[in-house]
Order: structure tokens, then sequence, then C-alpha cells
């Protein structure tokens, strides 16, 4: 089946981006099927760093079909401003890149409203990236939501920005006092997007399903990761969409019988941005130590990333609801130094000890991690270039890992570079 789907199997971060720049030299298409503008998708070719919020990562290279599908919801300002930065540096979005004309539109009160409703929950906040995410979802399933199509029809655009804004207006002014958005400014603004995006939007699932009949490869990009996903991550501490393989047909109107391989990247060690349970969670000094050697700041929002051991259990529950069927694990490098490596294989709680990673999020909250200590390499594994070549240790723990969470592995990553990378 020419088909992959490139998924996240922890918090997110897991260096997606660099794995689908990889597999897109192998691939025809290359499609974003969920989230928005909170994802940063970091690509790094000799030296010089991409970040892709709404743009596949496959765009960097030429000759490829970048679809942004029906599931990811847009920011016209965010979208506009990558493409107008990529081409700056020589990249084309132009042909070459396509945008659902089901996809929804991010609007001004969506992210004001993400902004105040994190304000107003206090010590309680979910730690958004404030891009609106969570309100523009809200919308799509509440049945008001403003898709790309709409945007072609000035008409019903008008209609259904000034129904919204009624709406939103009012909760604005009461619930959260701020004074609201202006009918005039935002249809003036959103015209000015219009004419600049018009061009890209294409009924996309007929194209996406064509190339699958005549036999193209494509890639399905996922974004953030399955323990963000709104039904089988750690809610409410998650994203809106549903960022597990299952998403990719859905974000891109695909059948599940037209998935092939399943890619679930994880990060050798674990790392979340916002709140939320992360049990494995590393104290001050080892925290300072991994964030620093492994840059742990958010490519969206720049916010340090918590840090923790690797935790076999989010991963084999990730591997069960997203049906990976090969992991690629990334940013190995970072433990070089390190004399002792833990991995988590249980939780307890309450003095019994369990296997599985538990949906009650209150139990989650306070369990104690169980872990298994692995003997460090302490060498350099930034200049291995074939797994065979790497240090004994490192290829113990590697298939300790992989033997935890039930997945062979397919690629290993020792640093941001292609050629920093290890195929099995
Ligand atoms: P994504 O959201 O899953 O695409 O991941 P991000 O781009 O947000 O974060 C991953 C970060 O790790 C980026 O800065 C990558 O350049 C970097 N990275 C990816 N793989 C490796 C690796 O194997 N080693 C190191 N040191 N950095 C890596
Ligand atoms: P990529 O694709 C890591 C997190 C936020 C917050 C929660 C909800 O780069 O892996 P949202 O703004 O989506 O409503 O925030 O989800 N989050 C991410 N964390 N990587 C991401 O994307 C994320 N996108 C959202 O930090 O905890
Ligand atoms: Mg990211």
């Amino acid at each position: 089946m020419p088909s992959s789907v490139v998924t996240g199997a922890q918090w997110g971060d897991e260096g997606k981006g660099k794995i689908i720049d990889i597999l897109s030299e192998s691939s025809d298409y290359i499609i974003r099927y969920q989230g928005g503008n909170n994802a940063g998708h970091t690509v790094v070719i000799d030296g010089e760093s991409f970040i892709l919020h709404l743009i596949p990562s496959g765009i960097l290279h030429k000759g490829k079909t970048c679809i942004i599908g029906n599931g990811v919801v847009v920011n016209p300002v965010a979208l506009i401003d990558e493409i107008e930065k990529l081409n700056a540096r020589g990249i084309k979005a132009g042909k070459n890149l396509l945008i659902s004309e089901q996809a929804h539109i991010i609007f001004p009160y969506h992210w004001k409203m993400d902004e105040l409703r994190e304000i107003a929950k206090g010590r309680s906040k979910i730690g958004t990236t404030k891009r609106g995410i969570g309100p523009c979802y809200t919308d799509k399933v509440s049945r008001c939501g403003i898709r790309m199509a709409d945007l072609l029809d000035v008409n019903i655009f008008s209609r259904k920005l000034k129904a919204n804004l009624k709406e939103k207006n009012a909760i604005l002014r009461n619930v959260y006092g701020f004074k609201g958005y202006s009918l005039a400014t935002l249809s003036r603004q959103y015209m000015g997007y219009r004419k600049k995006i018009k061009g890209y939007i294409k009924d996309t699932t007929v194209i996406i399903n064509k190339a699958l009949d005549d036999k193209k490869r494509v890639l399905f990009e996922g974004a953030q990761g399955a323990l963000l996903d709104v039904d089988f991550g750690t809610y409410p501490y998650v994203t809106s969409s549903n960022s597990t393989a299952g998403g990719a047909c859905i974000g891109t109107g695909v059948g599940p019988s037209r998935i092939g391989k399943v890619i679930g990247v994880v990060k050798a060690y674990t790392t979340r941005v916002g709140e939320g349970p992360f049990p494995t969670e590393f104290s001050d000094k080892l925290m300072n130590i991994v964030r620093t050697k492994g840059k742990e700041f958010g490519a969206t929002t720049g916010r340090p990333r918590r840090c923790g051991w690797f935790d076999a259990l989010i991963v084999k529950h990730a591997v069960m609801v997203s049906g990976i069927t090969e992991i690629v694990v990334t940013k190995l490098d970072v433990l070089d130094d390190l004399e002792k490596i833990k991995v988590c294989t249980g939780y307890t709680y309450r003095g019994k000890s369990f296997k599985t990673f538990p949906t009650n999020i209150e139990k989650l909250f306070k369990v104690k991690p169980q872990y298994e200590e692995w003997p460090g390499w302490m060498s350099d594994t930034s200049g291995v270039r074939s797994f065979n070549k790497l240090p004994r240790n490192a290829v113990g723990y590697l298939k300790r890992l992989s033997d935890l969470v039930g997945a062979k592995i397919s690629m290993v990553s020792v640093g941001s570079e292609r050629k920093q990378t290890l195929k099995l």
C-alpha cells in the first residue's frame, strides 16, 4: 500500500517534521490532517532551520504536492506569513500547495476566546498555545464554523460572519468584559486574505483519492501526539483534534482501507508543553541538563518544554490507539552524556502496580512510576551513520524500548540534520 501516516506517539514535538522531511523524498503527496498553527515542525537542512506550522513539511522538496486537509483549522494570517517567508527563502509554495475547501477558518474571536478562557481558568488552565484552536474546532462541531469554501463566496461569507459575530461579541462582552470585534473591519481583513489564498482552495478529497487510485505515494502528516488527542490523550489537557492516526482518515477524506503503514515518532525520552499529568517528569537538575542539550523550547511559543524519562506505558498506549506498525526513535544523542538512563515500565497507585496507561486523569496525576535502570553509553552518537555502529548500551536501550512498546524500530535519529538518521 503506497500510503503512510506519520503520527506523534507522545505529547508532541517528537521530531515529526524531521522524519516527514526524510520520508517526503520518496513521496508524491504530503498531507496535513489535523491541528493548526499550534504545531511547530522543524526541519534542519545544512544548518538552516525551517519551522512549519501549517504547511506540510514536504514543501522543502521540489516536485511534491502538499495539501492542508479538511481536518486542519487554518489561520489565514499565519498561512500567508508562512507562504511569504518560504517564498522569500527561495522555497516555492504556489501550485504545489492546496487547501481543502472544507477546512475551517480561524478568526480573531477564536484566539481571543482561547486566551480569555485560559486566564479565567486560573490554576486549572490547560496551557494552550492561544492560537484559537479549541474555539475554532468548537464552532466546527457546533455547526456554525466558517470554511474555506465560504470564503470563496462573498455573500455567504458575510452572512456567516455576521451571525457568528453577533454571538461571539455578546459572549466576549458579557462573560469576559472584552469589547468585541467590528464586522466591517473583520470583513475587510478577510477579503484581503481571500485575494491571497483563493487560488489554493480546492476539493482536495477528490484529489487525494485520485492520487491513491493512481498509485501515487501519499504521506499523511500528523501534528501534536497521541497523548494530546482529544479522545485518547490526557483529557482535558489535550488539543481539540484527533491527532492519532485515525485522524488521517477523517481529516482528509480517505477510508481506513487505504492506509498502509502507521509510523509513530517517539523521542528517546519524554517532553510535554503546557499543563497536565507527566508521571516521569525530571527533577530540576536533570531537567536543566536534558532541556539544554535537547534544546527543548517550543517551536511555536518558545515555552520551555517539560522533560522526563521515557515512559513505555504512554507509548504502548499510542501504539494501540494509532495502530502503529513501526516506530522512529529521535534525539538519542541527547542522552549521550548520562551515566544512567531510566525507563518507566509500570506505575504504582495506592499500593497496586499496573502496566497500562490509565484513562482516569486523577489517577495519572498521582501514580508513581516504576523504573528500570540502564547503563548509559557515555559517548557521542551524533556522528554515527549506521545502526550497527551505535554503542552497545545504546543498542540495548533501543531494543528494550521496542520490546516494551510492542513495535519494531525503523529509524533512529541522532541529530536534527537529514544525514543524522540511521535506517534499519
Ligand atoms: P515536531 O513538532 O514533532 O516536528 O518536533 P519539533 O520540531 O517541535 O521539535 C523537535 C526538535 O528536535 C527540533 O528542533 C528538531 O530540529 C530537533 N531534532 C529532531 N531530531 C533530532 C535528533 O535526533 N537529535 C537532536 N538533537 N535534535 C533533533
Ligand atoms: P507539534 O505538532 C506540543 C499542546 C499545548 C497545550 C495543549 C492544548 O509541534 O507536536 P492547543 O493550543 O492545541 O489548544 O493547546 O496542546 N500542544 C502541543 N504541544 N507540540 C505541539 O504540536 C502542540 N500543539 C499543541 O501546549 O498543552
Ligand atoms: Mg513541534
